[in-house]
């Protein structure tokens, strides 16, 4: 899943020779599900045909104000679907007459009736960028809010070198996903989270471990993504793989390791969320040379690894907010609350290894969620991503809205 997701996502292609390289934009913008519509000036069409701009957006392109069949291409409508506009290539003449606020094509129409952000990628030759008039077009256009990516530099249609260049629709793509990212509930926020088993050494071959996969937590992580944060992932083994290169990922073995790389980032996080299954004991000694089956019994001495969570509850600050897991086999409710306070937590997400749902290995999860002021919210049996976006949701409206 992309942040671009349903977005409506309307572009609009006036006539430069980059408008060839809409048809890459317009797949990209579809590949990370977007919803695309496209619009064109008249001239815009010499450059890249409709046709190709329908079948990749799969709808129809409009570039006159009235259809074939005399119907009215509605402009305020196009203006009000849109969550984004993104003019590319806006060229030179695009870029003045949305300056001066004419009204002479579709394009300009409805960049006049768009109440969402509009994004321009403006696209010419070397000199008409360097002119005095454009300069002056872009810091009009800038005072109205109008989002501008900045031409690259390199060769040029004409032959010369230099700026003027349309950003790379990988770029367009990547400039419209940090500004969705503005809009989002966590923005600014910096999400450390721990997933998966820790690995206590036994000896060079051997460990304790327990079954979980770190689903939860991968799914905490990408949802936190999605919704605007900053995300550190402390990862025991798992098999599960990070869905956005963006999610810093700190892979660890033991609950020792896990201890270090959750302090080493804790001080820097809004929200923490230990999703981890942490060995609550590990071997006292680890043996350096692999063990040998001489006997017929064998005795592991085992101590105690610390509480990371508890460890993290005792250095919070009232501006952190700090969530844990429960898994508990009985007098569920009981217990958590019991824990929340021990470990001085914000929030405790329970779930019963009595729900044939929930649990270790498993794609679902069913969730009672516990507050420090004694409320709770159960949820229905969700697959482990959206009960990521349940936890997430909650916590937003409870604490930072
Ligand atoms: O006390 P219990 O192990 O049931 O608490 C579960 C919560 O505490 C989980 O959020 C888990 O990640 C965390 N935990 C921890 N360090 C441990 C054991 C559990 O942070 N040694």
């Amino acid at each position: 899943m992309s942040r671009l997701k349903n977005k409506n996502i309307l572009v609009a292609v006036t006539a430069g020779i980059a408008a060839y390289k809409v048809a890459i934009l317009v797949r990209l913008l579809v590949k990370q599900e977007a919803q695309v519509k496209v619009i064109m000036t008249p001239d815009a069409r010499s450059f890249v045909t409709p046709l190709t701009l329908s079948t990749l957006s799969k709808n129809s392109v409009e570039w006159k104000f009235f259809s074939d069949n005399g119907d009215w291409n509605n402009h305020v409508e196009f203006a009000l679907w849109a969550d984004y506009m993104i003019i590319a290539p806006c060229t030179a003449n695009t870029l003045s007459a949305m300056a001066n606020g004419t009204c002479n094509n579709l394009v300009l129409a409805t960049y006049l009736s768009a109440k969402c952000p509009v994004i321009i990628a403006p696209a010419m030759d070397l000199d008409m960028y360097q002119h005095p008039t454009t300069k002056s077009n872009l810091e009009i256009l800038e005072k109205n809010n109008v989002h501008i990516i900045p031409s690259e530099s390199g060769e040029l249609a004409s032959g010369l070198v230099g700026e003027g260049r349309m950003a790379e629709p990988e770029h367009i793509v990547d400039f419209l996903d940090k500004l969705i990212e503005k809009d989002l509930p966590l923005f600014g926020k910096h999400v450390l989270i721990s997933a998966g088993p820790t690995y206590e050494n036994i000896d060079p071959v051997r460990f304790i471990g327990n079954y979980s996969s770190g689903k939860m937590g991968y799914s905490l992580a990408e949802a936190s993504y999605l919704l605007g944060a900053k995300v550190t992932l402390v990862s025991g083994p798992s098999a599960e793989k990070v869905s956005h290169k963006e999610i810093t990922v700190q892979k660890i073995t033991s609950a020792q390791d896990m201890y270090t790389a959750m302090h080493n980032n804790f001080l820097e996080a809004d929200i923490t969320i230990m999703a981890a299954a942490v060995a609550d004991y590990r071997p006292k000694e680890i043996a350096e040379q692999k063990i040998k089956k001489d006997d017929d019994t064998m005795i592991i001495e085992l101590v105690k690894n610390p509480d990371i969570l508890k460890s993290l509850g005792e250095i919070k600050t009232p501006d952190q907010i700090l969530v844990g897991f429960a898994l508990e086999t009985n007098n569920e409710i009981a217990f958590a609350e019991k824990k929340l306070k021990k470990k001085n937590l914000d929030f405790i997400v329970l779930n019963s290894m009595r729900d044939k749902e929930a649990g270790f290995q498993k794609d679902t999860n069913k969730i009672t969620i516990l507050d420090r002021n004694g409320e709770q919210k159960s949820f229905e049996t969700k697959s482990k991503k959206e009960v990521a976006f349940d936890i997430l949701s909650y916590l937003i409206t409870q604490k930072l809205s």
